[in-house]
């Protein structure tokens, strides 16, 4: 379904990003990973290329940089003229981050990783998929993107605006024929529930039989590609079932 297309997912070196890219691997696709730690990526990019993809390529670099970031689409259209597929994955966060919580460097970091670095790259790559008339942009929000949470104020802004911007992208480039995707996962087991189960074995039960896999968003992600040319999920919300609260912290 991917063959000859080049598909750029941030922190495609573990958790969703990498279940994203593997799922795009057996389709054939050509990736261009991008994270920052350089093992990781190695790791991933020899998984991706056994699972089935083209090319793949590998970018370290810090999503917080804007200059980074510039210097990554320029370098990714230098090396595939168009980036037919952006998933913008990569995110950060830290616990405590509320009105009355939390350090608002933090904040800063978040708003830069989260939410500009997102739209840095789209308004970098989004002009070629309109010149061919094809592309998909899928972003990874988080149903505290869809309501926000008390005590994760913060990465809850950063992901109600990559809704936004998500919303604002369809209008904009749904009449060119390129997909705009915004997708909200509730929980999903990755290296945050693998350290809160370190912190508290008692949790590790709850963790394995309620939280949704990476595998599980990524297959939400392919919707994008399964669904006729005529039809762009938009928002796609994915919850663990049965819910995982009130279990977890
Ligand atoms: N896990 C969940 O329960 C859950 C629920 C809802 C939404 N989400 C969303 O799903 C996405 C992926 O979550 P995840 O749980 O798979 O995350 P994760 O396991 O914590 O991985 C985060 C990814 O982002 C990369 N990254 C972080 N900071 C970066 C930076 N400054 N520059 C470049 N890359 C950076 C990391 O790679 P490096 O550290 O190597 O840079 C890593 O690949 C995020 O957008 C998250 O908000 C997750």
């Amino acid at each position: 379904m991917l063959k000859g297309k080049w598909c750029l997912v941030t922190g495609g070196n573990r958790g969703i990003g990498q279940a994203i890219a593997l799922a795009f691997a057996k389709e054939g696709a050509s990736l261009i990973l991008v994270a920052r730690d350089e093992a990781a990526l190695a790791g991933a990019a020899q998984a991706c290329t056994a699972a089935g993809a083209g090319e793949v390529a590998t970018h370290t670099v810090d999503l917080a940089d804007p200059i980074a970031v510039d210097g990554l689409a320029r370098d990714a259209l230098a090396r595939c003229g168009t980036v037919d597929v952006l998933v913008n994955n990569a995110a950060y966060s830290v616990r405590a981050n509320s009105p009355l919580e939390g350090d608002p460097d933090e904040f800063d970091k978040m708003i830069a990783i989260n939410l500009a670095a997102p739209m840095r790259l789209t308004r970098l790559l989004a002009p070629k998929m309109v010149e061919q008339q094809d592309g998909v942009i899928i972003n990874m929000s988080s149903v505290y993107g869809q309501q926000p949470s008390a005590g994760w104020g913060a990465y809850s802004a950063t992901k109600h605006g990559l809704k936004g911007w998500s919303h604002s992208c369809a209008a904009t480039l749904r009449p060119h024929n390129v997909k705009v995707m915004c997708v909200h996962p509730g929980c999903v087991y990755t290296d945050t529930a693998r350290k809160k189960v370190e912190e508290d074995p008692k949790l590790e039960e709850v963790v394995k039989t309620h939280l949704m896999s990476p595998e599980d968003v990524a297959e939400t992600c392919m919707l994008a590609f399964r669904t006729s040319s005529r039809c762009c999920p938009l928002d796609v919300t994915v919850l663990e079932t049965p819910p995982v609260q009130p279990h977890y912290p």
